[in-house]
C-alpha cells in the first residue's frame, strides 16, 4: 500500500475518541497475559514461537491481533484458551491464572467446527448441556443465542444445509450459550467471500454491543482489525514478540463509510508499516529462474 504524502498521524485521536479510550481503561482487566513464551521443540532445533508476551484487555474491549504468518497467533490463542501449555510466563483470567480450557472462554476457530451430527439448536445446547443443565429455561436461552444470529428458521437445520456464513453464525451462538467471559475468535472470517465476511464484522460488532462480553480477534486483514477493534496488538515474528498496540482512532459506532476516512487510512498504514517493514521479505527477495525465451516477455 503506498501512504498518501498528507498521511494523518495514526496516534492522532479526536476528544472523543481519547475520552473513549480514558474509560476503556478505566475498566478492569479482564485478560492479562503476562511474559508469556512457548518454545516448541523440534528436530531442527527449538521454535520460540512466542517471547516475552505482555498485554492487558480490558471488559468489554474488542482487541484484534495481527501479525505475519508464524508469529505465533494460532499459538497465543491455543494457550489462552487452554488448548496448550505456555513455556514460561502467565494468563490470567479475572486475576485468576487459566489451567485448562473453561466455559469462561468461548473459541471460534476458521475452520467450520459444528457438530455434522446435531441441528443448529443441538449444537447451540452442546456446551449447556455438557455442563448439567437441563429443562425449558436452557431450551428458550438457545433459541434466544440463535435469534440473535439471526437462523431461527434454521433451527433444526443440520450443519451441511448451511451456508459458510450461517455456519459461522452457529458457531458464535453455540460459544456465547457458555456465557463465556471472554470471546477468543482465529480469523473466524477467514474462508468467507468478501460480502459475507463484511455482513459477518456488523454482525459481530451488533453483538458484542449488545452483551457482556470482551473479544480477542485474530486477522490477517488490515480493513477487519481497523473496522472491529478498540486496539490492534500487532506481533511481530521470528520469535513472536509485540510490536506495537494502536489504539484505532476511528470513531464509534463504526460504518462502512469510515473505510476512508483519514483514521482509517492512517491506522491501515501504520499496521502495514509493522508487519510488511520495506526491503525485508518479499517478493523482491525471491529469485526465480528464467524459463522462457529471451525477448518473449509479458511485463
Ligand atoms: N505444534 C507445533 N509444533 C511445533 N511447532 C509449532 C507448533 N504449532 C506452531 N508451531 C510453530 O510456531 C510458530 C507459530 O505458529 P502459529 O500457528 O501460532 O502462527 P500464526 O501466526 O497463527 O500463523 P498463520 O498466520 O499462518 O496462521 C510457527 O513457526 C510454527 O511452525
Ligand atoms: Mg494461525
Amino acid at each position: 500500500m503506498t501512504p498518501p504524502t498528507d498521511i494523518l498521524d495514526y496516534r492522532t485521536q479526536s476528544p472523543e475518541v481519547s475520552a473513549r479510550f480514558s474509560k476503556l481503561k478505566e475498566r478492569p482487566v479482564v485478560l492479562s497475559v503476562k511474559n508469556l513464551t512457548k518454545i516448541f521443540p523440534s528436530q531442527n532445533g527449538d521454535v520460540t514461537a512466542l517471547n516475552s508476551i505482555d498485554f492487558e484487555v480490558y471488559r468489554r474491549e474488542f482487541m484484534c491481533v495481527i501479525g505475519p504468518s508464524g508469529c505465533g497467533k494460532s499459538t497465543l490463542i491455543r494457550i489462552l484458551a487452554g488448548l496448550e501449555s505456555e513455556t514460561s510466563g502467565a494468563v490470567l483470567l479475572d486475576g485468576n491464572p487459566v489451567a485448562g480450557p473453561g466455559p469462561d472462554r468461548g473459541m471460534v476457530f476458521q475452520s467450520y467446527t459444528l457438530f455434522p451430527w446435531l441441528t443448529v439448536k443441538q449444537n447451540v445446547l452442546f456446551g449447556p448441556k455438557m455442563a448439567g443443565q437441563k429443562g425449558a429455561t436452557v431450551e428458550s436461552e438457545a433459541r434466544q443465542w440463535i435469534e440473535m444470529v439471526g437462523l431461527s428458521k434454521f433451527e433444526n437445520s443440520y450443519p451441511h444445509q448451511l451456508s459458510g456464513g450461517m455456519k459461522q453464525r452457529v458457531a458464535i451462538a453455540r460459544a456465547l450459550a457458555n456465557r463465556p467471559r471472554i470471546l477468543l475468535m482465529d480469523e473466524p472470517f477467514g474462508a468467507l467471500d468478501a460480502q459475507t465476511r463484511c455482513q459477518m464484522q456488523s454482525y459481530l460488532l451488533k453483538i458484542w454491543k449488545n452483551l457482556d462480553i470482551t473479544i480477542l480477534f485474530i486477522t490477517h486483514d488490515l480493513d477487519e482489525a481497523t473496522y472491529l477493534s478498540d486496539r490492534i496488538l500487532v506481533l511481530k515474528a521470528n520469535p513472536g514478540e509485540v510490536d506495537e498496540i494502536i489504539e484505532v482512532p476511528v470513531p464509534r459506532p463504526r460504518t462502512v463509510d469510515q473505510f476512508v476516512s483519514p483514521e482509517f487510512i492512517a491506522t491501515k498504514h501504520r499496521i502495514d508499516e509493522l508487519i510488511h517493514p520495506k526491503n525485508k521479505g518479499g517478493d523482491d527477495e525471491l529469485h526465480f529462474p528464467r524459463m522462457t525465451k529471451e525477448g518473449d516477455d509479458v511485463e
